[in-house]
């Protein structure tokens, strides 16, 4: 189970030293939420954030790419020091040329779906990616309310995928929903708001594994 901090909800006029407060409390990634103001209703940031960082940090960098064109960016979060490359599979005709890509920069790939995209959209790039994020509220924006249909599609994804491939869910993810996701196959959490909104993220950090750690998780044969 993991906890990944997103920056998006974090206080950018001093942002390596939130993600510092975060690495102190142990988590081992932090998610970078990067908007175009085209595939997603907001604007974020880009390359040279996650370059400042880099030197700033152990952590690994988890990129989620809520961008319209994924494949002609990719190659500048690589060089500005992602560790893992997130698309949506909603913005390209070509997921398996992308995952490729992906894998010969060196980075490992995910795949993304909209509350509104079916599972079967994954069906052929799941299998070659190290991960699948199913988000579960509508990307854009932290702080939203969790979408509680979502479980269930993490269990289809779950099911689909088989138990090697990580599942990542981003989204109104707290210690009232977390357990739920987790039941039904989520392993990778992604927290903003439910971390950077409290004073104190370590405690908030360590609610979230809290609350999953009895968690049973639904058994998947290979
Ligand atoms: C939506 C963003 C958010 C963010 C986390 O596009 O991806 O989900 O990472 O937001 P919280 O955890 O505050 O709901």
């Amino acid at each position: 189970m993991e906890i990944v901090p997103s920056v998006l909800a974090a206080d950018f006029g001093c942002l390596a030293a939130e993600v510092t407060q975060v690495e102190a409390a142990g988590v081992k990634m932090i998610q970078f939420d990067i908007m175009d103001g085209h595939f997603v209703p907001n604007i974020s940031f880009g390359p040279p954030i996650v370059a400042a960082l880099r030197p700033r940090s152990t952590l690994a960098f988890d990129v989620q790419l809520m961008i319209s064109e994924p494949r002609r960016y990719a190659e500048a979060f690589v060089r500005a020091g992602a560790d893992h490359i997130t698309f949506h599979i909603e913005t390209t005709e070509r997921p398996l040329d992308l995952v490729e890509d992906l894998h010969k920069a060196g980075v490992t790939a995910g795949v993304a779906l909209n509350p509104e995209t079916d599972v079967l959209k994954i069906i052929d790039v799941a299998p070659y990616c190290e991960m699948v994020l199913v988000m579960t509220v509508h990307p854009g924006f932290g702080g939203q309310e969790f979408i509680p249909e979502m479980a269930d599609k993490v269990r289809q994804v779950r099911e689909l995928v088989g138990p090697a491939i990580r599942i990542e869910v981003d989204g109104g993810i707290s210690p009232e929903t977390a357990p739920l996701v987790v039941s039904c196959g989520a392993d990778t959490l992604v927290a903003g708001s439910a971390i950077f909104a409290k004073a104190d993220r370590s405690a908030a950090i360590a609610e979230l594994h809290r609350a999953v750690e009895r968690t049973e998780v639904v058994s998947i044969d290979d």
